[in-house]
């Protein structure tokens, strides 16, 4: 069983902004969460992830860095709200299969130092149900906090975008081996460019209201698709680290 270690590795893909997306009504999203944290050459940076069990987030595996540390309750993440609870992560616990080559089993649950309370901006995300699966065609929701574009005017709010998931041909003919549709899932039509976007890294793909997704590898100019680590396949291995560690 391997819960955590503390080395931090390179980091490839961090959070970009949501194109096309619009804010959403505050704490509409209460299991959204905003990851802050360290790179091995000393410069911050943020994920989105989500609260997935009261002490523990679950977000990408190329999200993690050094002293990391969560933010719930939030909307304008550029002020102290009063929603807001900050917990330092206690444990980061990638995939073990988490590899920087290809990005398969882009996953990792953070454990916080204490519990976050349940309040109506904070409460978890459910996970998708054992054998259900999304479908090409279905329409999802991914938010995120678009942070870090570049010089972008950016209001620092909650925003959300809406995607329909892709055929896995789409994302194997685009991203090759990187793509493995056991484990990943092919978001954003890429015909539609109001709904193309770079979702903030580590966020959850919604789908009827279940984290069906997590935010993985694009493009960096936001052209659709994406890819997305397939949540229904790491079940086992969520329940297990979060009984465990
Ligand atoms: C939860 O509430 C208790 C009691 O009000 C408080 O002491 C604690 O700091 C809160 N936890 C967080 C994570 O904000
Ligand atoms: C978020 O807070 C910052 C800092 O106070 C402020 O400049 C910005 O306008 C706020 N954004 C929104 C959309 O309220």
């Amino acid at each position: 069983l391997i819960c955590c270690s503390q080395t931090p590795h390179i980091l490839a893909f961090l959070s970009e902004e949501i194109i096309g997306g619009h804010e959403v009504k505050p704490h509409s999203r209460p299991y959204m969460a905003f990851i802050a944290f360290v790179d091995v050459d000393g410069r911050s940076h943020s994920c989105g992830g989500f609260l997935v069990k009261d002490n523990f987030v679950l977000t990408a595996a190329h999200c993690r860095g050094s002293s990391m540390k969560v933010t719930l309750g939030a909307h304008n993440i550029s002020i102290r709200e009063e929603t807001q609870q900050i917990i330092p992560v206690a444990k980061a616990i990638p995939h073990p299969y988490y590899n920087l080559k290809d990005y398969s089993s882009d996953i990792m649950l953070l454990k916080l130092e204490r519990k976050a309370n349940r309040t109506k901006a904070v409460r978890p995300l459910r996970l998708p149900r054992r054998n259900v699966y999304v479908k090409p065609g279905d329409v999802c929701y991914v938010a995120g906090w678009g942070q870090l574009a570049p010089k972008g005017k950016l209001p620092n709010t909650l925003q959300v975008v809406e995607l329909t998931i892709q055929k896995d041909q789409e994302c194997e003919s685009r991203f090759s081996r990187r793509y493995n549709k056991a484990t990943a899932i092919c978001v954003g039509d890429p015909k539609i460019k109001r709904a193309t976007f770079n979702g903030d890294s580590g966020g959850p793909l919604v789908c009827k209201n279940r984290a069906a997704g997590i935010v993985s590898l694009a493009y960096s100019d936001g052209s659709a698709p994406g890819t997305f680590t397939r949540v229904s396949s790491f079940l086992s291995w969520i329940q297990k680290m979060i009984k465990h560690c």
